[in-house]
């Protein structure tokens, strides 16, 4: 079978490839090893862990927030067999919705494990079946896998992963979670919300450390309100399943009296690795860089047909940002110019209160020397999150000190996953803090904020605190 283009891998990277490459004109292949398409991100990741999310949400909500809505209902139960089902439900709508959009862009699936056997040849093989595919030009689509511990690999039963964790049968009396990042303080949050004891143990001194330093000091202050437990500056040495409970033994990594926990369950999630096993780069030539395939600005590898996107690759380990990707490289093989600005692709991190970032951090602009300012606002000063009971949180902009150009926007609080969409639009048109003060804001919203911390960043002068 012949094809202008084959994707190795069906996830955001891989199928929005397809789609762009299919309207550009070209005859395209996917082939996926999983009989489900979307890859990582909608069979056991974004998808399934937002649907638990909300899930869980409802319940903490019903649970504690209803009676002062003045919603009297008797005290609600989990019901975890039907959570994990609808969660399961929601998947299957977007990976149907997957398989839908390749027929009708006249995209050939093929299921299967994909693999080179020369620059132009990729083999598909099933369950013993080979099937052989042509093309022009190939794009390896093929994702990330969780990183184990060095010294507990996943057991999957009470050393679990993030795709464990979405697909438990009982809801964890006490769950370890290893890594206090996005994996870990959104699944970790998941089962605080329904009852578990969680407790967080992180290598370094703040919880989603990749991002602003005072967005980890405040979700931190939120989620243990949840009950959950932190130890922050820990490095792990040791978790062992001992049947019943799982001991996690830690030690603080500046010295001091070393922990052990007991738990039921340890969610590992220190990170994802990319995967690349099975796919024979080796008859290409590709050799990996720290397990990520290497590519140049345009995502093309040094074979010169065969380009690579998505959590494969360097950057950000993001589904939008995979979906960047694909689109670029489709742009660039019909002879287009296309451009990714990486410095603003949005991180969200979905607990409640949500977190969500573009830019720089304080931290980086501390590091490049940058002369620049900053304007926070609360959202306890917010009628809106009055009106919702959502008063933790606030607005963090940073703005250069001269040409007050915006440079970093922060949000913890209600709404940020949505909110951070028009950051990224005032930042791509290189907006001011005052720009964006001067525009009109409805009320009452939680946008509100993000105009006084800019009207807090121009001159020190926001309007209502
Ligand atoms: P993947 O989605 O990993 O897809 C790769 C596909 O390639 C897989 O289906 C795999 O089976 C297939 N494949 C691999 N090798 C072969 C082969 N040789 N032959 C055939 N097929 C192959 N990101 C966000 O932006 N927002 C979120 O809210 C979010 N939540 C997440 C929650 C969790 C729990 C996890 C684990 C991740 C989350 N992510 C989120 C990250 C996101 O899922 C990834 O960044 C995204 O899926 C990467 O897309 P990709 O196309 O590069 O690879
Ligand atoms: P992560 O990189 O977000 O967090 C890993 C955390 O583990 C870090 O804080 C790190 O310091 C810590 N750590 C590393 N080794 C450790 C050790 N030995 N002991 C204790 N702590 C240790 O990775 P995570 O949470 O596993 O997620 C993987 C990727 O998936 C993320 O990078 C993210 O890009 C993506 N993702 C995105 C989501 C979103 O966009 N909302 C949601 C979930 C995942």
């Amino acid at each position: 079978m012949q094809y202008n283009v084959v994707v190795i891998g069906s996830g955001p990277g891989g199928y929005v490839a397809a789609i762009r490459c299919a309207q550009l004109g070209m005859k395209v292949a996917i082939v996926e090893k999983y009989n489900t398409l979307g890859g990582t991100c909608l069979n056991v990741g974004c998808i399934p862990s937002k649907a638990l999310l909300d899930s869980s949400e409802h319940f903490h909500n019903a649970a504690h927030t209803f009676k002062e809505h003045g919603i009297d209902i008797n005290a609600p139960k989990v019901n975890i067999g039907q959570m994990i089902k609808r969660k399961g439900d929601v998947v299957k709508a977007n990976v149907d919705g997957i398989a839908y959009l390749m027929k009708k862009n006249k995209i050939d699936v093929h299921t299967g494990v994909g693999s080179f056997v020369d620059k132009n040849t990729i083999k598909v093989t099933n369950d013993g079946k080979e099937t052989t595919l042509t093309a022009e030009k190939v794009i390896i689509a093929t994702g990330s896998k969780p990183t184990p511990l060095p010294f507990a690999a996943f057991d999957k039963k009470k050393i679990i992963s993030s795709t464990e964790a979405l697909e438990l049968k009982e809801v964890p009396k006490h769950m370890i979670v290893i890594g206090g990042g996005v994996i870990g303080m959104e699944l970790g949050s998941v089962y605080a919300r329904i009852g578990a004891k969680v407790t967080v143990v992180e290598f370094l001194d703040s919880l989603i450390p990749t991002m602003d330093g005072t967005m980890g000091k405040e979700l931190q202050k939120a989620t243990k309100k949840l009950g959950m437990d932190f130890y922050l500056g820990h490095k792990v040495t040791a978790v062992e399943n001992k049947g019943k409970e799982v001991i996690v033994k830690a030690e603080p990594k500046n010295g001091g009296a070393a922990i052990e926990l007991k738990g039921d369950y340890c969610l590992v999630s220190i990170g994802r690795r990319p995967y690349t096993d099975g796919l024979g780069l080796e008859k290409v030539g590709i050799e990996l860089d720290k397990g990520k395939i290497p590519v140049d600005d345009h995502l093309k590898t040094k074979v010169d047909n065969i380009y690579a996107i998505g959590d494969v690759v360097r950057g950000a380990m993001l589904a939008h940002k995979a979906e960047e990707e694909g689109v670029m490289v489709a742009e660039q093989m019909a002879g287009q110019k296309p451009h990714i600005n990486y410095n603003l692709i949005p991180g969200v991190v979905y607990t409640w209160p949500e977190v969500a970032s573009v830019g720089y951090t304080e931290e980086q602009l501390k590091e490049q020397g940058r002369a620049y300012k900053t304007g926070s606002f609360p959202y306890k000063a917010l009628g809106r999150a009055r009106a919702s009971m959502d008063l933790d949180g606030l607005v963090k902009i940073l703005a250069d000190k001269t040409t007050d150009e915006i440079l970093g926007i922060h949000i913890i609080g209600a709404r940020a996953a949505d909110m951070i969409a028009a950051g990224v639009v005032a930042m791509e048109y290189r907006a001011s803090a005052e720009d964006v003060s001067r525009m009109s804001h409805a009320h009452p919203t939680y946008m509100e904020a993000v105009k006084e911390a800019c009207l807090a960043a121009t001159a020190n002068r926001p309007l209502h605190m």
